[in-house]
């Protein structure tokens, strides 16, 4: 009861947050894509919300059953397909945000052209896929960012020690422009498709601004105070 007489620490505030991972399509059958469930970032929509946040969550192929544990009435799910249609929404839906929260794994580069027709061996040879880039989607929500908006990044990083993942975060920090950076170590083993993670927090102009680990929920509620303490 009490829960329901307190507003939390985030109401009334807007929050859009992706989750998941791209696919870029090669063909009608086939895409490119990465090992990202979206357990992290609808674990920080669901967290959101509960703090009493207007939510966005745009999911990135996120499987019904990641979606049905994080259902709640303040969360509203946009759902994307490719990285284009990742940075469309972003665009649209931070327009009026308070805090963006980049959590999907993008990828990096997209199949130049999408063949019309399942691609066939009766060709012979090896085919060689001829890749693009796509567009660094958080540095420009952070380069177009409106006064007082927050914009949140992640890393996941397989890094030799400690020391390489801490300077390669701050590089990746400062070249995106984003206000913090939430480093995420990831592994074979570690990161992706588990219950649990571990994180270091990254504060406004590289400052450390902390590190959890634990459930992806407790780690939500870790990433929110620290975004809470530099709004
Ligand atoms: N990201 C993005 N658009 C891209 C690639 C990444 O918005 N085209 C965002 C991710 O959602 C994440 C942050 O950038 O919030 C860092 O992603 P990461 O893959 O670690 O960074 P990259 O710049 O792609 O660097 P790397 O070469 O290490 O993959
Ligand atoms: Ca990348």
């Amino acid at each position: 009861a009490q829960a329901l007489l307190t507003p939390g620490d985030l109401a009334g505030v807007r929050v859009v947050v992706s989750a998941g991972g791209t696919r870029e399509p090669i063909d009608p059958v086939r895409f490119l894509g990465n090992r990202s469930s979206g357990r992290q970032g609808a674990a920080l929509a669901a967290e959101a919300a509960a703090r009493g946040a207007e939510v966005t969550l745009v999911s990135a192929n996120i499987s019904g059953e990641v979606l049905a544990e994080v259902r709640h009435p303040s969360i509203r799910v946009v759902s994307v397909g490719t990285a284009a249609e990742l940075s469309e929404a972003m665009t649209h839906e931070s327009s009026l945000a308070d805090v963006v929260v980049m959590a999907a794994a993008v990828a990096d580069y997209r199949p130049a052209a999408v063949s019309e027709r399942k691609l066939t061996k009766e060709g012979g040879g090896i085919p060689a896929i001829e890749l693009v880039e796509n567009e660094d989607i958080v540095a420009a929500l952070a380069s177009q960012r409106r006064s007082g908006q927050l914009v949140v990044g992640f890393a996941a990083e397989t890094p030799e020690d400690a020391s390489e993942l801490l300077a390669r975060a701050r590089r990746k920090q400062h070249r995106k422009r984003v206000d913090l950076l939430i480093v995420n170590e990831v592994g074979w083993e570690r990161g992706f498709e588990s219950p649990e993670n571990a994180v270091h927090i990254l504060g406004p102009n590289g400052a450390d601004a902390g590190s959890a680990s634990g459930s992806k929920r407790a780690v939500a509620a870790a990433i929110w105070d620290a975004i809470a303490r530099a709004r």
